[in-house]
């Protein structure tokens, strides 16, 4: 064992990492040193501080305002709409998805996009978004890269599961995989937690992880070498999404803004969405969890709330703007999250915890914002692009997701000219999908003339059935 690594652990706090070196074979040791070694042990003293002093609370003091937005009927859209598709068109854009999430909520045992979501077909939320790709190279006659970020947990499976769909048919040199970075947890004493006498309790980063992994995976190098200027950025977990809206592009580029954000109006005071506010003139997201209930009721002058314009985690992002963020290294903050996890205890025996007993640390992507010159909020209709599955039941369900992509589909098939028959509560009698191969959007969906289409079942639109 390295003496000085052993005593700067002591000298912190942590020699128990190393209580059980004695029984630890060659690989263990070797496994243990290894994630030792990546330890910040003065960043874990300092968030253990900030547990200690104010647990991370952080409540909006001062001025607070609604952000300026470009409000979902806005006529400059049409413009923007030119200037985007030339962007895409001239190579500009790449598609990012970030897929480091385990999707514990969902109860699903592998990565969160390879969770079967088509209503009818039965497709992976991975699928969905590879076929929006295929269809927006189709479309602007680009090989539009797309970067996957994963995570320890996910990485190696999501990387499996493409090689064996074969990418969805999109080339294997524009499918491109990186991994976000892991940190330490701490359990209630503020010491660092161990799953097993050579590992210790690591989690994903959060997605603000994003902005580094881009830069030490050498993806931004690979962006900037393809020419690309602007990143498209989205959740797995929404299988609406648009990998490139020309709109949004449009009117993020038009604005010279480094990181622009999609907006939407939360549905009701607790809708657990990040909130886009400007603190002292700031534009911030209040995460969800971090508002209080008076805060999440709170309303201006119009009656409208004032944490109401919601952020559905799209954003995009000028890659100089990452590379300006990323030199030096990661300048977001982190936030708090107190979670369950089966940890050892004195004797070594991995013990399941009857509550929440470790902290985690995360940062957020959205938290760059703070850091840019100029940004655009961009409001959009939550029927046409917000579909989260999020839960195995209720809310943001699987369920709740296949019922929003029907509402989405039938209102394109209406504004073709087919008759939707639907219930009294307005939700469409079948379920209804359209391949992003068949028809990327409502105008798409016009132009293939499906007027004469008959619904009295289930109704899938596929390439195939063209
Ligand atoms: C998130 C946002 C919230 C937003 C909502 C919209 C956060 C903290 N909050 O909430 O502001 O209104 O989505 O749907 O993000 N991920 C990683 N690596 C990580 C953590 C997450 O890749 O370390 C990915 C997940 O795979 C997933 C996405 O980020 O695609 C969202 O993560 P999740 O933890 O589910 O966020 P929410 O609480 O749903």
């Amino acid at each position: 064992m390295q003496s000085d690594l052993a005593e700067a652990f002591r000298r912190a706090g942590q020699g128990h990492v190393l209580r059980w070196w004695d029984d630890l074979d060659e690989g263990g040791r070797a496994r243990l040193l290894e994630q030792l070694r990546q330890v910040d042990l003065r960043q874990l003293e300092e968030l253990a501080a900030r547990i200690r002093s104010d647990g991370f609370r952080q409540s909006v003091t001062g001025r607070v305002e609604r952000p300026p937005y470009v409000a979902a009927a806005d006529p400059a859209r049409a413009d923007a709409r030119a200037a985007g598709e030339a962007l895409i068109r001239a190579g500009k854009v790449a598609a990012l998805v970030v897929a480091g999430g385990q999707g514990t909520r969902l109860g699903f045992p592998g990565p969160k996009g390879a969770f079967p979501i088509g209503a009818i077909s039965g497709k992976t939320l991975f699928h969905i978004h590879a076929e929006r790709l295929l269809a927006c190279r189709r479309r602007y006659g680009v090989p539009m890269p797309w970067y996957i970020m994963t995570s320890d947990a996910t990485d190696g499976p999501t990387r499996d599961y493409f090689r064996q769909v074969k990418y969805f048919g999109l080339p294997k040199e524009d499918v491109l995989f990186f991994k976000q970075g892991m940190m330490p947890a701490l359990d209630r004493r503020f010491k660092l937690a161990l799953t097993g006498k050579d590992q210790i309790l690591l989690s994903p980063n959060g997605h603000g992880g994003t902005l580094p992994a881009l830069a030490q995976s050498g993806m931004l190098d690979d962006m900037e070498r393809r020419g690309v200027e602007e990143i498209s950025y989205f959740q797995v977990d929404n299988p609406v999404v648009p990998a490139a809206d020309p709109v949004f592009l449009g009117c993020h580029h038009r604005a010279g803004a480094q990181m622009s954000s999609k907006a939407l109006w939360k549905r009701e005071p607790e809708e657990p969405l990040g909130a886009f506010i400007l603190a002292e003139g700031r534009l911030v997201v209040k995460e969800y969890s971090d508002l209080t209930p008076e805060e999440m009721n709170r309303r201006t002058p119009d009656g409208k709330l004032l944490f109401g314009l919601g952020s559905i985690a799209i954003h995009a992002l000028r890659v100089d703007f990452v590379r300006e963020e990323t030199a030096g290294g990661c300048k977001l903050p982190f936030h708090l999250a107190e979670k369950s996890a089966a940890c050892l205890d004195e004797q070594g025996q991995l013990v399941a915890p009857q509550g929440k007993n470790v902290y985690k640390f995360e940062t957020f992507i959205f938290d760059a914002l703070a850091d840019t010159r100029s940004s655009v909020i961009l409001e959009v209709r939550r029927e046409e692009e917000f579909a989260p599955v999020k839960n195995a039941d209720g809310k943001d369900s699987p369920a709740t997701c296949r019922c929003g992509m029907t509402l989405l589909y039938a209102a394109w098939l209406e504004a073709a000219g087919v008759r939707v028959p639907r219930d009294e509560k307005g939700q469409p009698l079948h379920p209804i999908e359209i391949s992003p191969l068949y028809a990327l959007d409502a105008e798409e969906l016009l132009a293939r003339k499906p007027r004469k289409l008959k619904l009295d079942g289930p109704l899938y639109l596929c390439p195939e059935a063209r």
